[in-house]
């Protein structure tokens, strides 16, 4: 179903367009109830961190357990590793915004269903209008494909690909170099294109 034919999507859409400022998302996003499973089993909506004038805007799939219990963006052992990397390389965590492409967890992890990813995108794009990042980078697969429609992360990554006037330069998510260990290809190259988005967004 494309968005345009799920009324819920639709009418998410017109709210958010209509919402002056990003506090007032903020307000509003955690009475969502257009997924009824994930309503059914969230504890929080991890409506983002969203800093005054950030340049750099970092983009997950959903919050996992964690991020479920604290309402924060990228809190538990994929945060950690973020932070580690952010660190790395320089960049003030507290000064890049952190969004995901779906708010509330999905139970048991799994992936996102299309219908939720499609309704929260209405959401999400407002925030990401509102934020104005000068560089987007979409951590992992899901995020990536948000943005670029089928793709695969081995042709997205490591070009900055324009889109709606924005620069995305997809990456790796944590997760991928918390699987292949320290040291591993997914986090040097996580650690490389934070590094390459830092500069671009100066
Ligand atoms: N993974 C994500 O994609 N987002 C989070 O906020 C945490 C883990």
């Amino acid at each position: 179903m494309r968005a345009t034919q799920d009324p819920v999507a639709v009418e998410i859409r017109h709210r958010a367009e209509s919402l002056p400022d990003l506090a007032a998302l903020a307000a509003v996003l955690p009475g969502c109830t257009a997924c009824p499973e994930l309503v059914a089993t969230r504890h929080c909506v991890v409506v983002g961190a969203t800093p005054a004038g950030a340049r750099l805007l970092l983009m997950g799939e959903a919050p996992g357990a964690q991020e479920d219990l604290t309402g924060q963006p990228f809190v538990g052992r994929s945060g950690q590793l973020l932070d580690r990397l952010l660190a790395d390389v320089g960049i003030d965590r507290s000064a890049v915004a952190i969004l995901n492409t779906v708010k509330c967890r999905p139970p048991a992890n799994r992936p996102p269903t299309a219908v939720e990813s499609r309704r929260c995108r209405g959401w999400t794009e407002r925030q990401l209008d509102l934020i104005d990042p000068a560089v987007v980078v979409p951590l992992g697969l899901s995020a990536t494909r948000w943005f670029l429609g089928p793709t695969t992360l081995s042709a997205a990554r490591g070009r900055v690909h324009e889109v709606q006037g924005r620069r995305v330069l997809p990456t790796y998510h944590p997760s991928a170099a918390l699987r292949w260990g320290p040291g591993g290809e997914p986090e040097r190259l996580l650690r490389a294109d934070l590094a390459e988005a830092l500069r671009l967004a100066a």
